[in-house]
């Protein structure tokens, strides 16, 4: 394929024909990247499977795992699942349009690409009006994952999505950057009870001041393979490795933080530090700006949700040979950062319970 197009869009209010242009290329079965108010997604016909099967190629994903369908109206989900249970009515009058993926019983129409032969379908109606605009604009399902090379850390940015998939796509719809910075919130609605297949933009805590409690297909922090056929995968993934750290308080953890750094150093790797302001304060005088990244408030999530991803793609650009990521109470939006700092992580983490 040729250079990709890039479409720079006001994100309140799109220009129409840049959406219609955009929406054609859908229509003609090629793959366009869009905002949305989580991250960029990277959208096809989700009823069409040969243009669901480019997705699949252009960012490498396996076929075992399947897309979410984005929609701009309740009623265009009567035309992709069986029914809409009344725990499911009670979770999109509260949170769609926004960043919340409802799976339920697909119906037949919905091919078999999308959902990787699943009995069941991932939908969202998105709030970020590019988004909105687009879908509306084609008429159609737009089946997208998120906009990255499969393992990689979700694009923010249109520059994040043009780094990885320029020339693989037709398109990109560039409305700056992305407000929550990291993926919607999946429950699975097919079962006897609800169930949180990924934590994200809406909080286990928000779902369940709505409908009660919501099961988790596999607790924060553990890292063996829950039901969302995509979270076994090594995901959000910069080139150096990246380890979790954590201490009881703030200057343990500084300390700690100092320690890893410089042994690093003296062993000639270049460390990058991921952390909040509070502990930047603290290491400050130790390190330059090259190596110490803030990502916002530890009392703030929704400020290093924000950055997380920009952030871990920023260490590749300092050519980091090791990270350092500080961790943060996996509460409320803090699930969500944890969750997709685990896996950045693989599983390497270093807290209280770890030998230095
Ligand atoms: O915020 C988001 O959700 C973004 C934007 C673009 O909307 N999209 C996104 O898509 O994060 P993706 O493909 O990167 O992640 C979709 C997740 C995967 O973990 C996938 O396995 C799961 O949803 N999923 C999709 N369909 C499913 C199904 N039928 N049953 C269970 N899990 C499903
Ligand atoms: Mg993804």
């Amino acid at each position: 394929m040729d250079q990709t197009q890039i479409f720079k869009v006001d994100p309140e209010n799109p220009d129409q024909r840049l959406i219609a242009a955009a929406a054609q290329l859908i229509q003609a079965g090629e793959v366009v990247a869009f905002p949305t108010e989580t991250v960029y997604g990277l959208g096809a016909n989700g009823l069409d499977p040969t243009a669901v099967t480019k997705i699949f190629a252009a960012k490498g994903r396996p076929a075992d795992n399947p897309l979410i369908l984005h929609i701009s109206s309740v009623r265009d989900l009567e035309q992709v699942v069986v029914k809409i249970p009344p725990l499911a009515q009670a979770l999109i009058q509260r949170f769609w349009p926004g960043p919340l993926t409802l799976v339920l019983p697909k119906k037949t129409g919905v091919p078999d690409a999308v959902t990787a032969g699943l009995p069941t379908v991932a939908v969202r109606m998105p709030a970020h009006p590019v988004a909105q605009a687009l879908i509306t604009a084609t008429g159609l399902p737009i089946a997208a994952p998120s906009a990255n090379i499969s393992g990689r850390p979700s694009p923010t940015l249109a520059g994040h999505v043009w780094a990885d998939l320029n020339g693989r796509i037709a398109a990109i719809l560039d409305g700056g950057p992305t407000g929550i910075g990291l993926e919607s919130t999946v429950v699975d609605l097919s079962g006897d009870s609800p169930c949180l297949l990924r934590p994200g933009g809406v909080s286990r805590e928000e779902l369940e001041a709505v409908i009660g409690p919501v099961g988790f297909a596999v607790e924060p922090g553990a890292t063996q393979t829950p039901k969302a056929p995509g979270m076994k995968y090594r995901h959000y993934a910069p080139q150096a490795p990246v380890w979790v750290v954590s201490a009881p308080t703030l200057d343990g953890l500084a300390g700690k933080l100092q320690r890893l750094a410089q042994a690093a150093i003296a062993q000639g790797e270049v460390p990058y530090l991921l952390v909040s302001q509070e502990t930047a304060v603290l290491l400050q005088q130790h390190f330059t700006e090259e190596t110490i990244a803030v990502w916002g408030s530890r009392n703030n999530p929704a400020e290093i949700a924000h950055n997380l991803f920009s952030l871990l793609r920023s260490a590749d650009e300092k050519q980091a040979t090791i990270i350092y990521a500080e961790g943060i109470e996996p509460s409320g939006l803090g699930a969500a950062v944890m969750n997709r700092l685990l896996k950045a992580a693989g599983g390497r983490v270093l807290d209280s319970k770890s030998q230095e």
